[in-house]
């Protein structure tokens, strides 16, 4: 009894408020990001609580790496259970959840094979190597001239590679040289597309399907199944960066299943199957870095042992947790519940840019949304307007400085996206004001 009293008085007086946290992040932190200034502690659904006991809704879910919820209970029970049975064996040996998890992902998804990695631009760089070796061996394009066609606006992660790709100042200056091989075409614009494809050396095009950090930029109807079919004809890899709208974010298990009304069957016929597939974020439901490249065995195959690994990829711990995470997503139809409750997000918001000067423009799929303020880019509008959400108990952050991304987690009632509605609804007919 005294012990536990000493215990609880020593958490007390240990405890540091958010502010002091933030100094400390601050002061021996890389100041590489600008976070809004909240400081959480917990997380449980689509709450998270910050060190001092307030709640809010996520409405970003970890850049939608949290589509199960916080702590989902299962994925807790998977971690618990894996983490004290067998954590790491590297790929120098086999390990018992590797191999079922493999067949598990290949059947999920209707691929030939899964190579597994960690984060997100992992994976994207793997896809990257997997095109060129690809167009090598199979295409035979001479070796060094192998290029990739990228999307302008994309956004695919933070490597020397990757960023070799972006057009954001803020990712590329003074981070050159960069890597070669690389064509950039308009988003969305077929022709460009068409126009590109005709050079010989073209391996493939990578592309998200949506362009999450953009700002929510969705495509055309039937650009995507064009771009395939224009990659087809010119016999280029269609390469779909699905690490941010995949796993039932927009509504259906990938946002290159189209907009077919296959609900719970897509994953066996996507409208557009991508000859190369990347994963990441919630396919560990948020608990650890766990990405996938997914494959059919004539490109697959063009790696051998020792040309591409990673120490963590395929780790027993991460294998049991993203099998876990994935059933979550199947038996709790989430894709069905973010299809449904986007659609009445974008009612409730496309309300608001009708009778506001505030809001110009709202857009999105599933629960990946946003809403664009009518302000400069430049403008502090969309930042204030985050800062008094956060105040009103929500957390959501500006993308592109004038763009609002909204994404909360799919477990999320109607009940509670009405609460969240009329909030973000009150916050922003004030800033019209
Ligand atoms: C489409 C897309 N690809 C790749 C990445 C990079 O993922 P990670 O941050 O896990 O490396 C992101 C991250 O936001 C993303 O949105």
């Amino acid at each position: 009894m005294y012990a536990r009293l000493l215990c609880t008085f020593k958490i007390m007086i240990e405890t540091k408020t958010s502010q002091e946290l933030m100094q400390l992040e601050d002061k021996y932190g890389a100041h590489n990001y600008h976070p809004l200034p909240v400081v959480l502690s917990r997380g449980e659904g689509v709450y998270v609580w910050d060190v001092e006991g307030k709640r809010y809704f996520d409405f970003l879910s970890s850049y939608s790496a949290v589509n199960q919820g916080h702590c989902h209970p299962r994925l807790v029970s998977a971690m618990k259970g894996q983490m004290e049975t067998l954590t790491l064996t590297s790929r120098a040996f086999y390990n018992d959840q590797l191999g079922e998890y493999e067949k598990y992902m290949s059947e999920y998804f209707g691929y030939d094979k899964i190579l597994p990695m960690n984060t997100g631009v992992e994976a994207v760089e793997t896809a990257m190597k997997l095109c060129r070796k690809w167009a090598y061996q199979k295409k035979g394009i001479p070796e060094h001239s192998a290029k990739i066609i990228f999307a302008e606006q994309n956004f695919h992660g933070r490597t020397l590679a990757v960023i070799s790709a972006s057009v954001d100042p803020d990712a590329r200056n003074e981070y050159g040289p960069y890597m070669p091989g690389i064509e950039l075409v308009p988003y969305n614009d077929i022709e460009a597309l068409r126009t590109a494809l005709q050079d010989p050396h073209i391996a493939g095009f990578l592309v998200e399907p949506i362009q999450g950090e953009a700002g929510v930029v969705v495509p055309d109807e039937g650009y995507l199944a064009s771009a395939k079919k224009l990659c087809e004809e010119a016999n280029a890899l269609f390469i779909a960066d699905e690490v941010q709208t995949g796993i039932a974010r927009t509504g259906k298990l990938l946002a290159t299943c189209g907009n077919c009304d296959c609900n719970k069957s897509c994953e066996k016929r996507p409208e557009v199957k991508a000859d190369i597939l990347i994963l990441g974020k919630a396919l560990s439901g948020g608990m650890m870095p766990v990405s996938a490249v997914l494959a059919d065995d004539h490109i697959m195959m063009c790696i051998k042992p020792g040309e591409h690994g990673s120490t963590f990829g395929g780790n027993p711990l991460a294998c049991a947790v993203a099998k876990e995470a994935l059933e979550v997503v199947r038996d709790e139809a989430l894709a069905e519940n973010a299809q449904r409750l986007g659609e009445i997000f974008r009612a409730r918001m496309q309300g608001v840019v009708n009778k506001t000067n505030i809001a110009s423009l709202t857009r999105g799929k599933g629960l990946l949304n946003a809403v664009v303020i009518n302000d400069s880019p430049e403008s502090k509008t969309a930042w204030n307007i985050c800062i008094a959400l956060r105040d009103q108990g929500l957390l959501a952050k500006p993308t592109h400085g004038n763009i609002i991304r909204f994404a909360p987690p799919l477990v999320m009632t109607e009940e509670q996206l009405h609460e969240c509605c009329d909030i973000i609804e009150k916050v922003l007919l004030k800033f019209d004001a």
